[in-house]
């Protein structure tokens, strides 16, 4: 057993209550490498934002869970170097058992999801409810979700939303003791959220449902999955090197801002990166197409991605200079 206390970690509690009080919201950015972590830290500490590292437990597969654990505790100590001690939680993204969120919090997670939304809701209670009493005592902060977003999570496609209802969030909260809650207001995962045709506008996400979460329970800590904002300017470099990518649509900005101003909390963001990565990655390699040098071209996907959280924390989430 690893505290993640030991990894220089902290939960989210105190994140969110700050978070709550002053208005913004916390960065859960996913990480799966070397350069998306380097990316991540030296964005949050020029801003001086806390942050949340994600892990999926498709990124424990393929990075190896000692290998992150020891990345997450580097992540401190770099961040110590780089000149401010941020906040960082180590957070499960979407765990789907109890037995992965055991694990998780046996190997220095400070924090787990655990995502029983595609359950009937007695069963998503039982589970959130089970490692929610299996974490709490050694102080690691638990996510739960009601609703399902549309997409991919992880394995789980779902093709419609089904949207969070507000009458069962105050009994889902008080019959499992969950720190915060995941709801679904229209957003999606992946780099595909809306099907709409040129020159009509995005559906707006669903404010009056999470005006009516919140009144149910005020106070409470809200998490915002799906929140990418799919760039298409990043989206036009990537077709403009080779790549292929169509239709895709994220969330606007401005309504992650107006969000990030309510009880939501924490915004998860992850394609947004991916997308910035493969841009700068595929200019590299067509503009040098005799650079073989990993360096070369994951140098400056780190950049680009750096320069994207730094727009985010900023002009999005509003956690600069809360650390
Ligand atoms: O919500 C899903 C996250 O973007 C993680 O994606 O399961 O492909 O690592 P992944
Ligand atoms: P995006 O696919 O919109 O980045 O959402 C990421 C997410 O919700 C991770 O849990
Ligand atoms: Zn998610």
């Amino acid at each position: 057993m690893v505290s993640y206390k030991e990894l220089g970690l902290v939960n989210s509690r105190e994140l969110f209550k700050k978070a709550m009080e002053g208005q913004y919201a916390i960065p859960a950015f996913n990480f799966n490498n070397m350069e998306q972590l380097q990316a991540i830290i030296m964005a949050c500490v020029e801003t001086k934002s806390p942050v949340i590292l994600q892990v999926s437990s498709g990124a424990r597969k393929y990075a190896n869970q000692n290998l992150l654990k020891n990345m997450a505790k580097g992540a401190t100590e770099y961040a110590h170097e780089l000149g401010c001690d941020i906040p960082i939680v180590l957070h499960l993204d979407h765990g789907d058992s109890f037995e992965l969120c055991k694990s998780c919090i046996e190997t220095g997670f400070s924090s787990v999801m655990i995502d029983g939304s595609h359950l009937p809701y007695e069963e998503n209670i039982a589970l959130t409810r089970k490692v929610v009493e299996y974490a709490h005592p050694f102080d690691v902060t638990v996510e739960g979700e009601l609703g399902v977003l549309a997409g991919i999570e992880d394995e789980v496609s779902a093709e419609h939303h089904t949207y969070t209802r507000p009458e069962e969030v105050e009994d889902f909260v008080k019959r499992t003791n969950v720190d915060s809650l995941a709801i679904s207001i229209g957003t999606s995962h992946g780099a595909f959220k809306f099907k709409v045709k040129p020159g009509e506008a995005i559906p707006p996400l669903r404010f009056d449902i999470l005006k009516e979460v919140e009144k149910r329970i005020p106070g409470f800590p809200i998490v915002l999955h799906g929140a990418s904002s799919v760039p298409q300017d990043i989206v036009a470099e990537i077709n403009q090197y080779g790549g292929d990518i169509q239709n895709s649509a994220g969330v606007p900005e401005d309504q992650l801002r107006t969000a990030s101003r309510s009880a939501v909390c924490k915004i998860n963001i992850d394609s947004d990166g991916r997308l910035a990565m493969t841009a700068a990655i595929r200019k590299v390699l067509s503009e040098k197409p005799g650079e073989f040098d990993p360096r070369k071209y994951l140098g400056p996907a780190r950049e680009k991605l750096k320069a994207l959280y730094i727009h985010k924390i900023i002009n999005v989430l509003g956690s600069a200079d809360k650390a």
